[in-house]
């Protein structure tokens, strides 16, 4: 099918939840670009024509904003990775707390705004996690929107000690297109996990892998899709964050900005008083981030997680940081709610995916008669205002707002909003 290109210039209006910019067309039709800021005059290529908007390519900044800056990374809008590298840090905040307030104002008609934002004290260099993606003859991430893998270098936002092992990664896959994807986490106490995900089994020289590769390896684990096939090592790490040591596992999840672990847990422990009587449902839990600090301020905590790899790793968590009022359990979140009845907790945390909480989950919440107040904390504003819609309806009021940056240099936020029954 022939595309038909269409070359044109217009003024972006604003910056919408997702990064791009937004414009009218001189026939009235919306049109997004990425890579723009607002006030900015842009001479752009449409790429994709729909019935009521459509998508264009900056080819061309006519008139700049003046928190334009010069992204740092030579793969910028080749990669998709990143998004808000061409912003100035202070103004990529601002961006993303409109972003939350309109989210919030158009999907749960909440007119709250953000009450305090957490910037990154590093805005570079802060991943501790990345996911390439191998073609057999590159290594790197997917471009914007597409399957195509943009060989890279290294990655500015990832951790240096990472970063340095990409180039010894290239050389190792050489001969070896059955490897599809390789993640690496490096903690904060210098040890690496690896992950090959492949298309079939393979033997490594463990002993000789680890001896060059340059950073501190504690394992690698071998996937085909899904299912584990070998492990090599010791498959768990530790991470030291404020008092507080976790175990986390090859399986388990951990959150990815190192400069902002310590934050996010004083954050939410803010909200929650110190009071011997209360008990505290901790749902999507993880290897216990939130759980364990939580338990040092109340009479018990409950953690209910999917995975029995961060179940595993939380209860070993409690007892390494002796804790002892707390219980964590493998249970699927959608199913937890006659489960909740048994505790009658005050006060209950969500830390869900992108997903967000299903219906069910919340019409269980809701016939909690003990439950004063939730504490939602989302990276994906959309599902966090639709759910505190429903919320909202079952007697909870939306109290306060904040918003920890875990993710400098793209559109993506992470809220943490306070709800509490009227
Ligand atoms: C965003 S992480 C938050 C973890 C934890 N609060 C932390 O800060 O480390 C989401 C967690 O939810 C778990 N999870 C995903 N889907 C789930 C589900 N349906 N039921 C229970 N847990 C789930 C994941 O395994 C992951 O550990």
């Amino acid at each position: 099918m022939e595309i038909k290109i269409i070359m044109t210039k217009i003024i972006i209006q604003k910056i919408v939840f997702g990064g791009k910019g937004l414009s009218k067309l001189e026939d009235g039709k919306t049109c997004f670009v990425p890579y723009v800021l607002p006030n900015e005059e842009v001479e752009i290529e449409i790429n994709k024509d729909k019935k009521n908007f459509c998508e264009a390519t900056p080819k061309k900044i006519l008139k700049l904003n003046k928190y334009r800056i010069a992204p740092t990374c030579k793969y910028y809008t080749i990669c998709g990775g990143c998004d808000f590298q061409h912003i100035s840090y202070e103004y990529q905040l601002k961006l993303k707390k409109e972003a939350l307030e309109e989210t919030l104002n158009r999907i749960a008609k909440e007119n709250i705004q953000v009450e305090k934002i957490i910037p990154s004290s590093g805005e570079l260099f802060y991943r501790n996690k990345i996911q390439l993606k191998y073609n057999g003859e590159k290594l790197g991430f997917f471009k914007a929107e597409s399957n195509e893998v943009v060989d890279i270098e290294s990655c500015p936002i990832t951790d240096e000690g990472i970063n340095k092992a990409i180039n010894f990664l290239k050389k190792f896959l050489k001969n070896k297109n059955f490897i599809k994807e390789i993640h690496i986490y490096k903690s904060s106490t210098e040890k690496a996990l690896l992950k090959f995900i492949t298309d079939e089994y393979f033997e490594l020289n463990f002993e000789d892998f680890k001896e060059n590769f340059p950073i501190n390896l504690s394992a690698v684990a071998i996937y085909k899709k899904h299912k584990k096939l070998k492990t090599y090592g010791t498959p768990f790490v530790f991470e030291k964050v404020n008092q507080y040591t976790f175990r986390v596992s090859i399986d388990s999840f951990f959150q990815v900005n190192k400069y902002q672990i310590g934050n996010f847990i004083n954050e939410v422990l803010e909200e929650i008083p110190e009071d011997k009587s209360l008990i505290v449902g901790d749902l999507f839990c993880g290897v216990g981030t939130l759980s364990i600090p939580i338990a040092k301020k109340v009479k018990k905590v409950f953690g209910i997680e999917i995975s029995k790899s961060a179940v595993k790793d939380a209860k070993y968590n409690a007892r390494i940081n002796s804790i002892d009022n707390i219980n964590f359990y493998e249970i699927i979140a959608d199913k937890a709610g006659d489960f909740l009845f048994g505790f009658n907790p005050d006060i209950l945390i969500f830390d869900p995916p992108r997903t967000g909480l299903s219906k069910k989950l919340i019409k269980k919440v809701l016939e909690l008669k003990s439950l004063r107040k939730v504490i939602y904390v989302s990276c994906y504003p959309p599902t966090l205002a639709r759910d505190i819609t429903l919320l909202k309806e079952g007697g909870f009021k939306l109290e306060k707002l904040k918003m920890i940056d875990m993710f400098p240099q793209t559109h993506h936020i992470e809220a943490i909003a306070v709800l509490n029954k009227l």
